[in-house]
């Protein structure tokens, strides 16, 4: 038998606080229990939009688009609209003075139904499809970021478009494997090294061989969930490096340079976030210093945070829907993986905790899973209130980005709404997937 089985209650402290910098700054926990998101209990919005649901602090998401206007005045900062793509959030977007990063035909189209501005609007992917190409082309977005030859000679056909040639700079965002993109032997960007056959070099030739594309710049994305501000200040170096290449190769001088996203986001107590003010100082100097030294102008930078900026922002609000105590305490709830199939797929740690109501029994480890028939079907290993039972409500925070942008409807479950919350009102800015709307596709 182990300490913890002898202790049920070892390593599980009081729960009379949110832990800081892992809730929506205007999350706060009242007396009777009840945790008020941007001043709306949360039980009501559970009552009244049903569970599971996302919820969403507006002004929060704002709020750290501004942040980050602010930290890095002189660069275009592109939302990764692939965090969380709906019309309202782009909107927001929009009136944030934010440039947009989309990956596909669909995200333009959302961004094309509020009007979001083409000449902001930049197209990744290393395997766009010609309906991309041309809901890109059509929409006139400003930017398209070439990822292989294939592509350029597509695109180069169907018609005149300002470009970036993707590169992989070699760093390594020290991140999951499943989202490290800036090393050799995945799948994006063109190599750096002379015995790759499609490396940047070639890359470079043949978009300067297509008369209707215009090279401006190149573009790096290391990772992402990536904490360590030295490894954007690497490939900021090494993407320095490429355009004094490209212009002592090609007599071409690049003005945009394009480092990407990733900026990590803490999802369970004392995990490392991301120094904003430190990285854009860094960048800074770091830009500075390599341009100054090989007599290259300062080029126009783009970044693209997604996660850090709808991330810390969003919760979801589950209800329990048994608690089975066997060898380990379950807590089953009326989601998962279907609404967060992070755990599943990066090993993602989550907290979670019982809101609505109070209670004094003791805190024990238990796992929060889901409803899917999957044993790997698991959010959460966390303390939680020993008396936890059917219809109690469950509170994850840091869903923001990558939950409603993944969900699938698996069991046919269908997915949860997004619930925007301003000054204490509610607002449904993605309802809920029905059974008619599943009946519809099969
Ligand atoms: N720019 C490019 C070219 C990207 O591929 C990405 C993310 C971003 C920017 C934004 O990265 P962010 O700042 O959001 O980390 N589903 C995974 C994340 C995949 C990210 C893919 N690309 C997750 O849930 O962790």
């Amino acid at each position: 038998m182990t300490l913890s089985e002898l202790l049920p209650s070892l390593g599980c402290e009081a729960a009379d606080h949110l832990e800081p910098g892992l809730w929506p700054r205007r999350t706060t926990l009242g007396e009777d229990g009840e945790l008020l998101f941007a001043d709306a209990p949360v039980s009501h919005l559970a009552a009244r939009f049903g569970t599971p649901a996302y919820l969403l602090d507006e002004a929060q998401v704002r709020e750290t688009a501004r942040a980050y206007r602010r930290a890095l005045p002189e660069a275009d900062v592109a939302f990764a609209s692939k965090a969380l793509c709906t019309r309202a959030v782009l909107r927001w977007m929009a009136e944030e003075g934010m440039s947009l990063d989309t990956c596909s035909a669909g995200e333009i189209a959302v961004a094309r139904a509020v009007g979001f501005p083409a000449e902001r609007i930049l197209l990744h992917g290393n395997a766009k499809t010609p309906e991309d190409l041309k809901a890109a082309l059509q929409y006139g977005v400003g930017r398209i970021v070439l990822d292989s030859l294939d592509e350029i000679e597509q695109l180069g056909a169907l018609g005149s478009q300002r470009v970036l040639i993707r590169v992989t700079p070699g760093v390594n965002g020290d991140t999951h494997a499943a989202i490290t993109t800036g090393t050799e032997g995945q799948k994006f960007g063109f190599s750096l090294r002379a015995d790759v056959r499609d490396n940047v070099d070639r890359a470079v030739a043949a978009v300067l061989a297509q008369p209707s594309l215009e090279l401006t710049g190149l573009h790096c994305h290391i990772g992402s969930q990536v904490s360590r501000v030295d490894r954007y200040e690497e490939a900021a170096r090494r993407m320095v490096e490429v355009l004094v290449r490209v212009r002592d190769q090609y007599g071409v001088t690049l003005r945009d340079l394009d480092l990407g996203g990733g900026h990590a986001v803490p999802y369970v107590d004392r995990e490392a976030s991301f120094d904003l003010d430190g990285y854009a100082r860094r960048l800074r100097v770091a830009l500075a210093y390599e341009c100054s030294s090989r007599d290259f102008p300062l080029p126009h930078l783009t970044i693209e945070p997604g996660r850090a900026i709808v991330g810390p922002a969003g919760i979801t609000v589950y209800r329990v829907c048994a608690v089975k105590r066997g060898a380990r305490t379950f807590v089953a709830v009326d989601g998962g993986m279907s609404d967060n199939p992070r755990p599943a797929l990066y090993g993602a740690r989550y907290t979670a905790r019982l809101v609505g109501r109070r209670t004094k029994a003791a805190r024990t480890p238990m796992t929060v899973v889901g409803r899917h028939c999957e044993s790997g079907d698991v959010l959460a290993d966390v303390c939680l209130p020993d008396d936890i039972h059917v219809g109690d409500l469950l509170a994850v925070p840091c869903t923001g980005a990558y939950h409603h942008s993944l969900a699938s409807n698996y069991n046919l479950v269908g997915r949860p709404p997004l619930v925007g919350v301003r000054d204490g009102h509610a607002t449904l800015l993605v309802r809920r997937e029905t059974e008619e709307d599943l009946l519809r596709r099969c």
